[in-house]
């Protein structure tokens, strides 16, 4: 793994050595996206948070350290085994936008990390590596605070809501939270591996990292192989990468299908291994679960819809009731009991779900269903019909 190459210190320096616009230049020439899921631009987002006026003069830096997504946990590794790299990358985006203040917001299924991560937060703090004068004018805290197991609290503004000590539910936007994040201040919310890069970038250079990829999904990625693979595990490759490369890697060269992206990902067929793991292509925040010759393809999507089922937080109608309904029709269609005009218009309640959701736990949650309809109809048991809706593509993309 790369990342285990870089050596820690190099990256802070050379960033507390120029000032923080450069630094934010250098992010923003890297081409850098967010490794949490949205691929959102993670220069664009610093210089929106830097340049958000901060009444009280008050910014923070959040790390995504949740990872709910079914079939996630690259995230963990590297919060095990490198967390100086998440750490570092925190106190750079902090000397970037102007905060003083980070938190991480760990997953409390995760809570077994906790110690270890103080540990290395005071072991900084004691090199000055944090603390009261970072550098002068630069002063940055990190603390760290546990989640209590709920999915849509990985959703950057639900996970604000729950660290202010509220429900995590997420909230109307906008306000965005670059410019009305914690306690509406800036903050920028970004994911433990979007870190970890950031470091590596600020040690290596944004021509390094951006020397990887393709010209739109430029870098390395993480991916969490799962499933039916000889060798599942933590994997890295660069960006543009084929699935069938992927699935060469892990040892799952007989797969029948791959879900990217996890349960709010798409189902690929073996017929499309040739598509490649990107932003323009089939993103993923780093799920990568393989389907074997052997599996139930409606057992995969019951499974799935039962977690959004249980995990939808009730806010919003579209998700709330969408996820059971789609549920009980995949049911159905196991039991032989779902007519066509049944299943159209279920196709018809997902496309609803996918605009009106509030938030992109409800508005991904029917993806996995519509791709293994468009890919797998006969493992479907969808009815003769009379031809299904034209819109039987995942929000994500599709072919
Ligand atoms: C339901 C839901 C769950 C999410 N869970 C996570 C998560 O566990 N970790 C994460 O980094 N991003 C998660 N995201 C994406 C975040 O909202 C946000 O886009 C991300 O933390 C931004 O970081 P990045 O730009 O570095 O990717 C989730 C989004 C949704 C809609």
């Amino acid at each position: 793994m790369t990342l285990a190459s870089i050596e820690t210190g190099t990256g802070l320096q050379r960033a507390l050595a120029q000032s923080p616009t450069d630094v934010v230049d250098v992010v923003d020439r890297s081409g850098i996206r967010g490794r949490g899921g949205a691929g959102f631009p993670t220069g664009r987002k610093w210089r929106l948070a830097a340049d958000s006026p901060a009444p009280d003069g008050r910014r923070y830096v959040v790390c995504n350290a949740d990872e709910g997504e079914p079939g996630t946990f690259k995230d963990r590794v590297l919060l095990a085994d490198l967390p100086d790299l998440v750490l570092e990358g925190m106190t750079i985006a902090g000397y970037a936008i102007g905060a003083t203040e980070g938190v991480v917001y760990l997953r409390g299924e995760y809570c077994y990390l906790r110690d270890g991560l103080v540990e290395r937060i005071g072991a900084r703090r004691a090199a000055g590596l944090l603390g009261n004068g970072v550098r002068p004018g630069f002063d940055f805290e990190i603390r760290l605070q546990l989640g209590s197991g709920a999915y849509v609290c990985g959703e950057e503004t639900a996970l604000l809501e729950s660290l202010e000590g509220r429900r995590g539910q997420p909230r109307s936007r906008p306000p965005y939270p670059v410019t009305s994040g914690l306690h509406g201040a800036p903050t920028v919310v970004d994911n433990v591996e979007t870190f970890a890069w950031v470091t590596a970038i600020l040690a290596k250079g944004a021509d390094w990292f951006s020397a990887v990829g393709t010209d739109r999904s430029t870098g390395p990625k993480l991916l969490s192989v799962s499933g039916d693979v000889a060798r599942p595990g933590v994997y890295e490759f660069p960006l543009g990468v084929p699935i069938a490369d992927v699935l060469a890697a892990a040892g799952g060269t007989d797969a029948r299908a791959v879900v990217v992206g996890g349960a709010a990902g798409q189902c690929v067929p073996a017929s499309l291994f040739g598509r490649t793991i990107s932003f323009e292509d089939v993103s993923t925040g780093g799920a990568f679960i393989v389907i074997g010759p052997d599996r139930v393809l409606l057992d995969v999507a019951e499974n799935i819809m039962e977690f959004f089922a249980d995990e939808s937080c009730g806010q919003c109608a579209p998700c709330r009731i969408g996820t059971v309904t789609i549920l009980d029709g995949i049911r159905r269609l196991r039991e032989g009991r779902c007519t066509p005009e049944h299943l159209e218009r279920l196709v018809r309640l997902a496309g609803t779900m996918q605009v009106t959701s509030l938030c992109g736990l409800g508005q991904s949650s029917p993806d996995v269903f519509l791709s293994l309809l468009e890919h797998f109809p006969q493992d479907m048991r969808v009815p003769a019909s009379p031809g299904l809706p034209a819109q039987l593509v995942p929000a994500g993309g599709g072919e």
